[in-house]
């Protein structure tokens, strides 16, 4: 059952978190010279637009690329993403956006490798056409390949199977980002299946993983899954740009949980997440959360259950690099709402600012209609 159009939902909040996440995973990864690769386990169609077709339906990019659009105050961090999609339209009206693989396209450079899977018959049409336009728009520029072998592999089929056949990538460098529709509760159990297989074959890659924050078990339990995966460390970020709605519609909450992240970006994500809930919050529901932490790095056959060390308890790798600010230690997640002053994050160990578990900042409504939620 193909039925999303990731069209729908382009440009909306969860885009933003995602899109904003993904630029700052490839741009870490290009401080090196050696090449990276990029892994797209859910393309999707690479570019849409907004004014016609399928955008316009809901205008879901109104909860998202649209209120940013017009600001001059965005934080430097966030800055990156915006000017990547308004470069995407020089006429400077907010005609088109850019999926996961065209944002990735923008940031990587010619010696990284981009190794995009979509399954669905449409939208992979579409996907290799928009490719197949860019560069040969690229190359009417006088831009040339200039490294051997295919820079961006385009794979009709299921993306979970074929990052098996791509794991490890040649430079043992890369990151993969696993953006499934949700729409069958399988895919919450493939995630989880698909990574643990992952981080056997490359341990040291970048993992993200986007999903809706919804009522339903499976998305709840997701991230406390995939915290107990084996690896170096993981971080989750979630942005709610409002309370569930009373008949249990529309996606309001997404998060993108990070497996090995770098050690960056917490700092930059504490930075950017109040300024969106401040722009994109709708109500006293609006927030956003950060934790982190780590498992133990062991390879075993079968799974481990690795005990998740709070961020106080950690040894501070943040002090053992030059440059990078301190970080408050705290066992609890750093949580945001629109009740905090604008654009000052909340400390978590203040009681103003520790709103998490005072007013509606903090209370979660009813549980949404089940049988009507959609999964984005
Ligand atoms: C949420 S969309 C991807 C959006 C894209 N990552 C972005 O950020 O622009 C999910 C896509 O996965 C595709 N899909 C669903 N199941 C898949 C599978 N098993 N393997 C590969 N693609 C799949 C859907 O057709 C859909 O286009």
């Amino acid at each position: 059952m193909l039925s999303y159009r990731h069209g729908f939902h382009a440009g909306n909040h969860a885009d933003v978190l995602k899109h904003f996440v993904l630029i700052e995973l490839l741009n870490y990864l290009g401080q090196k010279d050696t090449a990276y690769t990029y892994v797209d386990t859910h393309s999707g169609a690479g570019l849409y637009s907004l004014d016609t077709g399928y955008a316009m339906k809901n205008a879901e990019y109104e909860t998202g690329i649209g209120p940013l659009w017009e600001r001059d105050d965005v934080p430097a961090a966030l800055q990156e993403y915006l000017n990547l999609v308004k470069g995407m339209n020089p006429s400077g009206k907010m005609r088109y956006y850019p999926g996961s693989p065209y944002c990735a396209n923008e940031v990587m450079r010619s010696q990284d490798r981009l190794r995009l899977f979509e399954l669905h018959p449409s939208e992979i049409k579409i996907l290799s056409e928009n490719f197949r336009k860019l560069e040969a728009h690229k190359a009417e520029q006088g831009e040339r390949q200039t490294v051997r072998g295919k820079r961006i592999m385009i794979n009709a089929g299921d993306g979970f199977e074929g990052l098996k056949a791509i794991l490890p990538p040649p430079s043992r460098r890369g990151l993969v980002l696993i953006d499934p529709p949700y729409e069958v509760k399988d895919d919450y159990r493939r995630v989880k299946v698909c990574l643990e297989d992952a981080l056997v074959r490359f341990p040291t890659g970048t993992y993200a993983v986007w999903y809706p924050v919804l009522s339903r078990i499976e998305s709840k339990q997701l991230p406390e899954r995939l915290k107990r995966i084996p690896a170096n460390g993981w971080l989750n970020v979630t942005l709610s740009i409002s309370g569930p709605t009373p008949d249990g519609f529309g996606l309001h909450s997404s998060g993108m949980f990070i497996i090995n992240p770098p050690w960056t970006l917490e700092a930059t994500l504490r930075e950017v997440m109040p300024y969106l809930v401040r722009v994109l919050g709708k109500d006293v529901s609006a927030k956003f959360e950060i934790e982190s932490g780590e498992t133990e790095t062991v390879r075993m056959k079968g799974p481990v259950r690795a005990p998740v060390r709070p961020l106080a308890d950690r040894s501070n790798r943040a002090d053992q690099r030059p440059g990078r600010p301190a970080v408050e230690g705290s066992a609890r997640p750093q949580v945001g709402s629109l009740r905090t002053k604008a654009g000052v994050a909340p400390s978590r160990n203040t009681g103003a600012g520790a709103n998490r578990d005072v007013g509606p900042g903090k209370r979660v409504a009813r549980p949404a209609n089940l049988s009507k939620a959609r999964s984005r």
